[in-house]
């Protein structure tokens, strides 16, 4: 016996094709699975997503002296994020102006000046160009003026988190992350005394697509009973699984997206402060975040979200070993760093409140490396699947039989998660975790930022902004 399914009306691979599809499907809670492999779609988000957003580079601790240099990525290309002598944060292209070059030759350092090893041209920490061998002879005449680095076309800071983009059109950093900065105010400004790196980012590359990071930390709570199960059976995290989708998943702003397993109410026991030691908390200066942000941090036990696109950050109790160790509070923030539709590279910080004393921050550093790094026991968990989301995306398959993956969840409908009203922050809110708008909100931003002409930006609002109530508290510190 033969059985005929509907003959899908597979017009090919192209990144048109493709993004028209993930528009008709979006309202439904559809994407085409080959938007996580096609190789035409990434080059379009090269150049539309990572040559166009504010992307996350650094953290200010990383170069806290005058000279102090880090190498990093805005898409598939080097920018050297330094600090000049006047205490500026410049972000440089890494390529000599002579004949394209690279001129920074280590991860990390502090130096007066880059010398291009091909004919010596020389730049400082600004980017200018300050000498060049045989001047005279060579270019005697010539305005040095007119031959510094190339440098992106923005650079700003939040809460310490170094940011830059490539394109002149973009709008102020604040603007951009829109309702998002009421939350990174509530997890960075918890402790006005400031957030610092433990140490240089671990780098890991995964042959998977740069999206199923972000995806997953938009707010992939479903994931954790099935796939991160053993985690709790060694007594890793103090949240039962059923309690710990109790909790917001929050879009706020386009493209940004993030989710809180939180108590429902201040009674509940378990932990509060993503974990931090009451004893600890109260070492904290609160003063700089609102009423509702404290609030909203104490009945806290998880808070994961992704700044479009690739920057994600993750608070929790976590320990590398339950049996020795009890849960404590950790703080990582990470990249998606792409390269290739089928690879990614993971970048990754782990962060502690600057007044912590050595052991707390210790304790931190042990506990993220147990469980978030490459050896770690979720990571290792989650990167085997989003292989295999790359390889559904690259597949034949997917291409001729039009395969879709079902983004419902929450839907009107579909499941218990309910829109809430009196959520005190930014942004569109939804009770319980069970809800997959958050990524839906990436992916609509997605779309949004792949069409865009260039010098055209979608909306960093929503309608409902104008109307839902609470929707435009804000907390920040000026
Ligand atoms: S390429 Fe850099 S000095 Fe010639
Ligand atoms: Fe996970």
């Amino acid at each position: 016996m033969t059985t005929t399914n509907p003959r899908p009306a597979s017009v090919g691979q192209s990144a048109e094709d493709l993004l028209r599809k993930l528009e008709a499907g979006l309202p439904n809670g559809e994407i085409p699975a080959a938007i996580f492999g096609n190789e035409d779609v990434y080059r379009r988000e090269l150049r539309s997503i990572f040559g166009r957003c504010w992307v996350f580079l650094a953290h200010e601790s990383e170069i806290p002296a005058k000279g102090d240099y880090v190498l990093r990525k805005i898409g598939e290309d080097s920018f050297v994020v330094v600090r000049d002598e006047h205490g500026g944060i410049n972000v440089l292209f890494d390529a000599c102006r002579h004949r394209g070059v690279q001129i920074c030759r280590a991860d990390s350092g502090n130096t007066s000046h880059f010398r291009c090893p091909y004919h010596g041209w020389t730049f400082n920490t600004k980017g200018e160009l300050v000498g060049a061998p045989l001047w005279r002879n060579a270019f005697g005449g010539m305005s040095k003026e007119d031959n510094g680095l190339s440098r992106a076309a923005k650079v700003a800071t939040y809460q310490g988190l170094i940011f830059a983009t490539l394109d002149h059109t973009a709008p102020p950093l604040e603007e951009y992350l829109g309702g998002m900065t009421w939350y990174l105010d509530l997890v960075f400004g918890l402790n006005s005394h400031g957030v610092e790196v433990l140490a240089p980012p671990q780098r890991f590359v995964i042959e998977a697509n740069w999206k199923s990071g972000a995806d997953n930390f938009s707010g992939d709570d479903y994931h954790l009973g099935t796939l991160h199960r053993s985690v709790w059976e060694i007594g890793a995290f103090p949240v039962p699984f059923r309690e710990n989708m109790l909790g917001y998943h929050i879009q706020a702003s386009p493209g940004h997206s993030l989710s809180f397993s939180m108590a429902p109410t201040d009674d509940e026991p378990g932990p509060k402060f993503f974990g931090y030691p009451e004893d600890l908390v109260a070492t904290f200066d609160t003063s700089r975040i609102s009423a509702h942000q404290l609030d909203v941090a104490r009945r806290s036990r998880v808070f994961v979200g992704n700044i479009f696109p690739n920057f994600s950050i993750l608070a929790l109790p976590m320990t590398e070993d339950g049996a020795n160790h009890p849960p404590t509070g950790i703080l990582t923030i990470r990249t998606w760093q792409p390269k290739g539709p089928g690879k990614v590279e993971v970048w990754n910080w782990f962060c502690a409140y600057k007044n912590m004393t050595p052991e707390q921050k210790e304790r931190v550093y042990r506990a993220g490396l147990g469980t978030f790094s490459m050896g770690g026991s979720f990571e290792m968990d989650d990167t085997e699947p989003w292989i295999t989301v790359g390889r559904t995306g690259r597949s034949v398959a997917a291409e001729v039989l039009d395969f879709s993956l079902n983004y419902k969840m929450g839907m009107p409908g579909v499941g218990i998660a309910k829109r809430v009203e009196d959520w005190p922050g930014p942004g569109i809110a939804y009770w319980t975790r069970y809800e997959e708008g958050v990524q839906r909100n990436l992916f609509s931003f997605y779309t949004e930022m792949m069409r865009a002409a260039p010098g055209e930006w979608p909306s960093f609002r929503f309608p409902e902004d104008d109307v839902a109530p609470g929707s435009t508290a804000s907390g920040s510190p000026a």
